[in-house]
């Protein structure tokens, strides 16, 4: 916030209606969202039914923003477990004030449910920021019919939470079995002997025991289901004369293209920036890898330009090197 206004929560009920109305009604707001979190009919008795059915409705939540004790907004958790979903408005009025942003932080530590997703339209700049901030990371990308806009519309999804991580151990040398196909170390030189595993197997353990600030790998699961998807890790580096943190991930082909390495890359990038003590975490993808490429683009990172980088140990490829400042507030 920017001024000293008290943002607060409370959960929504009759007394928001007129509030709510106004937003639902704002033109402006309601192409800015492309597909409003709850669209607005144009009858307001129907409006007023569909919203005292929501207040009814244990499986939606509706919160009312209020800023010093007046009604500015309104936040709605909806959605099955597996899905659930959030959705926000700010009057007009008070848009730029970092209200949305205060709000969504508030309702994040109150409801602790995850994974959570959001959609934005992907020119909402203002939501997509917000969802940004609040630590969401964009994982899909749909064209949908927007009806507040009368047209096919491009919109992001965002989840936040949809992975867990969970420091390597002994238990987890299947995975590494698993990651050591043809297919999944194509980019990495092939797969490796078992004594080289069972090195990698002792590392990535080892790694996980030591002091955090000095890396960690890290098996990936689905928090809403508990399936293993991956692995993502850090570790110190040298690189041109800076201490610095390089990063590495693997997504078992089955769960590949559905944005859960840049979930688990903003996982780890919150936890390097809590417990890691060097500024910036670096990714060296081969250039002819575009997945990864990718992976690195979406989840923040800079890219700095293309080196020769060596791996494995011996052989040198053209590999792009990217950049996470891990040292910034958002
Ligand atoms: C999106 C919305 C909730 C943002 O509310 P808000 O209270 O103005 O947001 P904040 O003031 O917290 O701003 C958050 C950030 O977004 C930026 N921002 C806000 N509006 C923006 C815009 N139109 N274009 C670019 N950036 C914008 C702010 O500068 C701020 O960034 P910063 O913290 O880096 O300075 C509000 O515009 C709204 O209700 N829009 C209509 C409904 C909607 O789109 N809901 C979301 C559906 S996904």
């Amino acid at each position: 916030m920017t001024d000293t206004t008290r943002i607060r929560l409370r959960p929504a009920g009759p007394e928001d209606l007129d509030a709510l109305w106004a937003m639902s009604t704002d033109p402006e707001s309601a192409h800015m969202a492309a597909f409003p979190p709850v669209p607005g009919p144009a009858d307001r008795a129907d409006f007023d039914d569909r919203w005292k059915g929501r207040f009814a409705d244990p499986d939606v939540e509706v919160h009312s923003v209020l800023a010093d004790d007046e009604v500015v907004g309104n936040i709605v958790v909806f959605g099955p477990p597996q899905e659930r979903l959030i959705g926000y408005t700010i009057a007009r009025a008070h848009w730029g004030r970092g209200i949305a942003s205060a709000a969504v932080r508030q309702l994040l530590e109150q409801v602790t449910h995850r994974p959570l997703y959001a959609w934005a339209a992907t020119d909402n700049a203002g939501s997509l920021r917000v969802l940004a901030k609040c630590g969401f990371v964009v994982t899909g990308r749909e064209t949908n019919w927007a009806h507040a806009r009368g047209a096919d519309t491009e919109e992001f999804m965002l989840s936040l939470g949809e992975v867990r991580l969970t420091p390597w151990s002994e238990a987890d040398f299947p995975l590494l079995e698993r990651a050591n196909t043809p297919e999944m170390t194509e980019y990495l030189g092939g797969p490796e002997h078992a004594d080289r595993l069972a090195d990698r197997q002792r590392r990535y353990v080892a790694l996980s025991e030591g002091p955090a600030s000095k890396g960690r790998m890290f098996r990936v699961s689905l928090t809403a289901t508990g399936e293993d998807v991956g692995s993502v890790g850090f570790w110190e580096r040298d690189w041109r004369d800076e201490e610095v943190y390089e990063t590495g991930w693997a997504v078992f082909p089955e769960f590949q293209g559905r944005g859960l390495a840049v979930a688990a890359l903003a996982e780890l990038a919150a936890f390097v920036a809590e417990h890691g003590t060097r500024p910036v975490l670096h990714a060296f993808p081969g250039t002819d890898h575009p997945a990864s490429n990718a992976v690195c683009r979406r989840a923040g990172f800079t890219l700095l330009g293309e080196t020769q980088f060596e791996y494995p140990p011996g052989i040198f490829h053209t590999s792009n090197d990217w950049q996470l400042r891990v040292d910034e507030d958002k």
